[in-house]
């Protein structure tokens, strides 16, 4: 015999304790360890905790029997004066519309106001200020309080769930302010990361139920590079192409089919960008980026009239051509322009990951604009230096190009083969 009973209940215990140790790390793991110990202190030590989207953690205890849920829920306030808010909410969505919230302000003097809530529509709309009152929530003992140690505030309450909730797909909603006065909490801010605070989850395994959450996240981060990489980089280096590599100052023999590809595939990923992005605005239905939609709408509309122009151009020995040039050319940058200034704007929705994505936006712009400017300067100088010496200014090599029955796009055409290109 290699063991005694006592070396198997020693093996035995020592299993027992390193999976009870490794159940309590994985469940630590989805809070900050502070916020953690904090759930098991306040709400008992089968508490359960997680961070949530914005930042904010969130723990709870549910008697499935009693249907009595605990819950703390703990988030910076950075402001001087501000609030915490959480909620429920028994409609069929997560969303603010609806949410019997309790809320923590955090008041100029100093002292913590802790009240209920009803969240309504004229809330929303600003017609009515959101002010303490009665919900249909039987709330006992809610408690606002600082966790000095983490510089959390944190609002601990006891709920007796009505039957309306369903446990299995509890909406709850949450959000922070900058400002309050009294009582009364003032407008949120309205970047992703404030609309990203609401949720429905299972109160048994914490698990989010909603498909369309997790799936937002991967399509936000293939929305960003489709766009940028699109748009935001190949329509520029196809311009780049057309406009330097033509003929003047450099006679690239292979322009055309560069700047052509460049063109097909930067549109190409860009539409499926912008797919994407169509997706996510519909899938989020509570709230829009106006601004970031419109200019993407514009976008997607001018971007496609130029390429249909590859198509629809006049007759090269037609009159109009001329101006048909000018105008594809005039579009073709202020598109460029346009689609930079979305692509900031995009970025500036994210808040989160904000950082990351403008430093690696401007590597691309800088890259883009340095080729830019070097092409631009040499330009000048050989158009000046070919001029003092009376030589001729190369030919426009596009002739052999276009009568092939294909279609370039860029600057230096007809219009102005005697001068440098000019938009
Ligand atoms: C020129 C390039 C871009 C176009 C054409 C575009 C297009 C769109 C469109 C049409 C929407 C839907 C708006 C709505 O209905 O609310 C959208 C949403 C969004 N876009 Fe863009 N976008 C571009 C670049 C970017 C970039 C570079 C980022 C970030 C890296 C970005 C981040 C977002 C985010 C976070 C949303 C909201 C997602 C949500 O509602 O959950 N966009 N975009
Ligand atoms: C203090 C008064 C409040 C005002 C004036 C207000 C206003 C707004 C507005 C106008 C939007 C939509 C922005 C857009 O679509 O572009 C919004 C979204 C949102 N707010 Fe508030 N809000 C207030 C308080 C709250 C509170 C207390 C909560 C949490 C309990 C909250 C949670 C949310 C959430 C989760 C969204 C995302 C979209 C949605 O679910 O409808 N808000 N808020
Ligand atoms: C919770 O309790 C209800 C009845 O009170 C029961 O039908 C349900 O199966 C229980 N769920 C769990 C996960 O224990
Ligand atoms: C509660 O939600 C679950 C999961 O979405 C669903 O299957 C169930 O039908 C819902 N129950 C009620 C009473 O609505
Ligand atoms: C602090 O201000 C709130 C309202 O802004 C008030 O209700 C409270 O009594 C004040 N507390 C102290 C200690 O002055």
């Amino acid at each position: 015999m290699l063991f005694s009973s006592s070396h198997y209940s020693c093996i035995l215990t020592f299993v027992v304790v390193f999976a009870l140790s490794l159940s309590t790390i994985s469940l630590a793991a989805d809070c900050s360890r502070a916020f953690y110990s904090e759930v098991q202190n306040l709400i008992g030590k089968i508490g359960r905790c997680k961070k949530l989207a914005s930042g904010a953690e969130f723990g709870w205890n549910y008697t499935n029997q009693t249907r009595q849920l605990k819950v703390l829920i703990g988030a910076r306030v950075e402001a001087e004066t501000g609030w915490l808010a959480w909620g429920l909410n028994p409609g069929p969505e997560p969303q603010m519309v609806g949410t019997r919230a309790l809320i923590l302000i955090k008041t100029a003097n100093g002292s913590l106001l802790c009240g209920k809530y009803n969240v309504t529509a004229s809330v929303k709309l600003g017609c009515t200020p959101l002010l303490p009152s009665d919900i249909d929530l039987n709330v006992t003992s809610p408690n606002c309080s600082v966790l000095g140690k983490i510089g959390y505030y944190t609002i601990q309450a006891s709920i007796n769930l009505p039957m309306i909730y369903n446990v299995s797909r509890l909406n709850h909603v949450w959000q922070t302010g900058d400002a309050a006065d009294g009582a009364e909490p003032k407008m949120h801010h309205t970047s992703l990361r404030n609309f990203d605070s609401a949720e429905a989850f299972d109160l048994n395994t914490g698990k989010v139920a909603s498909f369309v959450m997790e799936k937002r996240q991967q399509m936000r981060l293939a929305h960003g590079i489709f766009n940028i990489v699109g748009w935001g980089t190949f329509l520029p280096a196809g311009v780049i192409a057309a406009r330097y590599f033509k003929s003047f100052p450099f006679a690239g023999r292979h322009w055309f089919p560069f700047h052509v590809g460049c063109q097909i595939i930067g549109y190409s990923l860009g539409v499926v960008g912008w797919g994407l992005g169509l997706w996510l605005g519909h899938v989020s239905k509570y709230y829009t980026f106006r601004t970031h939609r419109i200019t993407a709408i514009f976008i997607f509309t001018f971007a496609t009239l130029q390429m249909l122009a590859l198509r629809l151009k006049p007759e090269k020995r037609d009159e109009y051509r001329k101006h048909w040039n000018k105008y594809h050319h005039f579009l073709g940058y202020a598109l460029l322009v346009v689609i930079a200034y979305n692509i900031f704007k995009g970025i500036s929705v994210l808040r989160q990951e904000e950082k990351a994505w403008r430093s690696g936006y401007a590597v691309v712009i800088a890259v883009l604009v340095s080729i830019f400017l070097g092409c631009e300067v040499y330009t000048w100088i050989r158009f000046c230096c070919l001029r003092k010496k009376g030589d001729k200014i190369p030919k426009n090599n596009e002739k052999d190009q276009d009568d092939k029955g294909l279609i370039p796009t860029g600057v230096g055409s007809s219009t102005h083969r005697q001068n440098p290109p000019s938009s």
